[in-house]
């Protein structure tokens, strides 16, 4: 079996969409198996820059078929306009490139309304999401009353469930939002014209990953957000409402774990979050806002400012642990130069003893203080090292701690935004 996992170590934006793309070279497949396009990830090629929601960072591969899994929720109309934007680029995308899931769940535009009026009724207590509709389909899928894929393609049973489905949300709407009422007929009419433009792609493509693994092709699953950001594993409940971590690709791609050799943790050299939420080695004021614009820290799919913080080495084991991570990608190392010192947060005070796990209680979180390893900083020349050997010295070092305290060896380092900006340390 030759299955590699690349998934999020932190919060999210790590530069999974980067590492996919360079990955994707050497793959035959490349799947995404959760959420949905509350991701956005971003593939820099030459003087050109890709975002990527829902579609596999592998489609600028020629020779990589893209799968959606059945564990993605997918919105119709941003799957067609990401085809059509990919297709603008010059990027083309048909069944022998990309291929969805017949089980993968609808997002409806009822879950887009739900998730942003939730949010707007929490106030200040709000999530930060996306406004995706993500949590609401992940919610109806597991109450067992969504839609899937195969339904868009049987017009009768999609009235069906449609009809049911907005006679409890007009209620719900109406009831805790006072929203507006839903138009039924309006909504099958809009969907019915998606499934004329995604029905070629969609198969069971649990048969195409069998035999693709049986065959011994090279899949890479690309999970999307990040390790603190999983509905059990993550900082509940601000959290998604999907499995980003390692576990996530056998239910999420309707694959065995024995489909999977190496998980790879992206993370980057220092931590961002977007939304809200507990983040304790968070930089308010000067320095955190100088990280931001050095690394250009703005979301990629909603646009918003990312918190930024030091590199918090208790979350990076954490997620080594419940991912089993084989290996480690570090990006945007180059941000941090020109750094005179720099911290990085080696345990947590709490209660008075030091802790290296990460609690699950957000009130203890909350009570946890960084303890930090004060490091010293490097120059810009990272940018431009083609090698491990080439980078300057103390960021050898910083990337030596990283592998001494999460135990788990670095394979790539990312020096810039660009496919050319990868150092390989370890062939995976
Ligand atoms: P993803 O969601 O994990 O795929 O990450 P995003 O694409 O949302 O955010 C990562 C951002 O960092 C993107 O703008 C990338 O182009 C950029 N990026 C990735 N790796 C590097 C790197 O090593 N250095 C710099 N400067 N930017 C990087
Ligand atoms: P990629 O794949 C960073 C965050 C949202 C919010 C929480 C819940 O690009 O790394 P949701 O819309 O999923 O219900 O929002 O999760 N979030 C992300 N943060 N990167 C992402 O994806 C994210 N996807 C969701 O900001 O805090
Ligand atoms: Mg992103």
């Amino acid at each position: 079996m030759k299955g590699s996992v690349v998934i999020g170590a932190q919060w999210g934006d790590e530069g999974k969409g980067k590492i996919t793309d360079f990955l994707a070279a050497k793959s035959d497949v490349v799947v995404r198996y959760q959420g949905g396009n509350n991701a956005g990830h971003t593939v820099e090629v030459e003087d050109k820059q890709y975002k990527l929601h829902l579609i596999p960072s592998g489609i600028l591969n020629d020779n990589a078929l893209c799968v959606i899994g059945d564990g993605v929720v997918i919105d119709p109309e941003a799957l067609i306009n990401e085809i059509m934007y990919l297709e603008k680029e010059g990027v083309s995308v048909n069944p022998d490139k990309l291929v969805i899931s017949d089980r993968a769940h609808l997002i409806m535009p009822y879950h887009k309304v739900i998730d942003s009026l939730s949010e707007k009724s929490k106030g200040k207590d709000d999530i930060g999401t996306t406004g995706k509709g993500i949590g609401p389909c992940y919610a109806d899928k597991h109450e067992r009353s969504g839609i899937r894929m195969c339904d868009l393609l049987h017009p009768d049973t999609f009235n069906e469930k449609l009809t049911a489905n907005v006679i409890v949300k007009d209620k719900i709407i109406n009831a805790l939002y006072e929203g507006e009422e839903l138009n039924s007929s309006e909504i099958y009419d809009k969907y019915m014209e998606y499934a004329e433009t995604i029905e070629k792609f969609v198969c069971d493509t649990t048969v195409v990953l069998y035999e693709a693994l049986k065959a011994g092709k090279k899949v890479l699953f690309e999970g999307a957000q990040g390790t603190l950001l999983d509905i059990d594993y993550g900082t509940y409940p601000f959290v998604t409402s999907s499995h980003p971590i390692s576990g996530g690709v056998c239910v999420g791609a309707g694959v065995g774990p024995t489909a999977i050799s190496n998980a790879i943790g992206v993370c980057k050299a220092y931590t961002t979050r977007v939304g809200k939420g507990p983040f304790p080695t968070e930089l308010e004021g000067e320095l955190g806002d100088y990280i931001r614009e050095k690394g250009f820290e703005y979301g990629t799919t909603t646009g918003r400012a990312r918190r930024c913080g030091w590199l918090d080495l208790v979350i990076v084991k954490y997620g080594a642990r419940i991912s089993g991570l084989t290996d480690l990608a570090i990006t945007k190392l180059d941000t941090l130069s020109g750094m005179d010192k720099l911290m990085v947060c080696i345990g947590y005070e709490f209660d008075g003893k030091v802790i290296d796990y990460f609690p699950a209680s957000l009130e203890d979180l909350a009570r946890c203080k960084p303890v930090y390893e004060t490091m010293d900083g490097w120059d810009d020349s990272v940018q431009y090292a083609k090698s491990f050997d080439e980078l300057h010295e103390n960021a050898k070092k910083y990337l030596k701690r990283i592998e001494e305290y999460t135990e788990t060896r670095i394979s790539i380092v990312s020096v810039g935004p660009n496919r050319e900006q990868t150092i390989v340390v370890n062939n995976i």
